[in-house]
């Protein structure tokens, strides 16, 4: 899973600097940027570290549809852990096991109570040894876990803890997540940006994971375009590769960045495409789930593999970048987007998660225009001669995939990002780069 990044020697050498002082008291770490700017990547390599030099680690991996699944994230971070969750009084202990969905839910969990769980269940575990909480797309924490975390971390005061928070965001110096910055914690966080790659890192880049060496001239208009940002420039030259991408210095390019990403799924057959929807809008995405819902067979299973849009691993389906499932539902018409949500709400057991499916069949995801009426498309002569491509990648405000939060649903700072990227006709490379 972990590969050898390029071009972050100063930034992996910082998390190692953190995890190191974290071991004498508790500290916070943002590792921020903007889509595709490596986030996950550095947060993995630090989870990886402190795991191989025998910390206990917790970590939450939320995605996008799961925004709204009540303490799906806490799940994920707590649920091997029996042992700490046994000893806590017996109060907090079953609000954290309801909470969990380890017990039987006779009531709402008492969210003060799972707060203090929480807290208990850390403060205990570093009591062992040295922790890392870790929680990468933090934007993306479904509010009850939000909730709690923010709570439990908030308050500790001491003990060899280290919360490594990934956060997509335009803006690293907006108020934190958790409000981390409004705590006791707010004088040991750090925030670490990520710059964009350098121009001889994005070259080994394609040359480590594409197995490509463009010529000079190809390369230089790819990484202005990309402006550095490893995901675009991965997605750039896989275009190229494929021959469905041709960049030509001083050219145009007639599209927003991130309809470069339609291009995979474009190739992918009608029936791939709308499994791929239908995994994107499901929280946790199994392939009997996605069968059941969509309708798809192997093949479509097997070429979005192949496509490397997806990654199964016993019978669980992940996306090999949040921005592929983003794609993949805005790539659906809203009618079949409301027809799968329909479809999800009849299948999925959870009484939340059909409730959301429910709503969204019946009122209908303000979703993006569907690609065919996208105004944006290749003319002439373009830079980029390409196949159609969607006018966003981005999931619709009050879409399953869209966080209930102002930063996550054309706030501010997700504005200025779609604006920072909006590599648009005769763009100079300048207008690239990044706010
Ligand atoms: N320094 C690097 N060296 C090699 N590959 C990298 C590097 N940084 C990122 N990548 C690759 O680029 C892609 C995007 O990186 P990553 O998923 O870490 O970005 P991100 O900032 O977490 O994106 P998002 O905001 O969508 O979560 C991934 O395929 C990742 O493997
Ligand atoms: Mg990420």
């Amino acid at each position: 899973m972990s590969r050898e990044l390029v071009g972050r020697h100063e930034e992996l050498s910082h998390v190692e600097r953190f995890l190191e002082a974290a071991k004498e008291e508790p500290r916070v770490l943002l590792i921020h940027g903007e889509a595709g700017a490596g986030k996950t990547s550095v947060w993995e390599a630090g989870l990886a570290s402190a795991q191989a030099s025998g910390t206990r680690t917790l970590a939450a991996r939320p995605v996008e549809a799961e925004t709204g699944f009540g303490y799906a994230a806490l799940g994920d971070m707590l649920r091997d852990d029996h042992e700490a969750v046994s000893v806590l009084p017996l109060r907090q202990r079953h609000a954290l096991e309801v909470a969990l969905r380890l017990a039987e839910r006779t009531d709402s969990p008492d969210q003060a109570s799972v707060g203090l769980a929480v807290h208990g269940v850390l403060t205990q575990l570093a009591e062992e040894k040295p922790l890392v909480v870790a929680v990468d797309d933090v934007q993306w924490l479904d509010a009850p876990s939000a909730l709690v975390l923010g709570f439990a971390v908030r308050r500790l005061r001491s003990g060899p803890i280290a919360l490594l928070v990934a956060w997509r965001t335009d803006d690293g110096a907006a108020p934190a997540p958790l409000e981390l910055d409004r705590s006791g914690l707010a004088d040991t966080m750090e925030r670490l940006a990520l710059p964009a790659l350098s121009f001889g890192a994005v070259q080994r880049l394609l040359q480590q994971r594409l197995d490509i060496v463009p010529p000079r001239p190809v390369l230089r208009r790819l990484y202005e375009l990309s402006a550095g940002n490893p995901f675009f420039a991965l997605e750039l030259g896989r275009g190229l590769r494929a021959g469905t991408l041709e960049l030509e210095p001083g050219e145009r390019l007639p599209v927003p960045l991130e309809g470069v990403v339609g291009t995979r799924l474009e190739s992918l057959s009608a029936s791939t495409r709308r499994m791929l929807a239908a995994a994107a809008l499901i929280a946790q995405p199994t392939v009997a789930l996605v069968e059941a819902v969509s309708g798809a067979h192997q093949a479509a299973f097997d070429e979005a593999e192949r496509a490397d849009v997806i990654d199964i691993r016993e019978g669980r389906i992940r996306f090999s970048h949040p921005l592929l499932a983003s794609a993949s539902y805005a790539a659906a018409t809203p009618s079949d987007r409301r027809e799968l949500h329909t479809r999800a709400a009849t299948t999925i057991q959870d009484t939340e998660e059909r409730a959301r499916h429910l709503a969204f069949a019946a009122t209908g995801p303000m979703g993006p225009s569907p690609p065919s009426s996208s105004p944006r498309r290749a003319g002439p002569n373009p830079a980029v001669r390409r196949r159609r491509l969607p006018s966003s990648t981005s999931a619709p405000c009050g879409s399953p995939l869209t966080a209930p939060r102002a930063t996550a649903c054309g706030g501010p700072s997700r504005r200025r990002g779609a604006r920072s990227r909006a590599a648009t006709a005769g763009a100079p490379a300048s207008s690239l780069t990044r706010s």
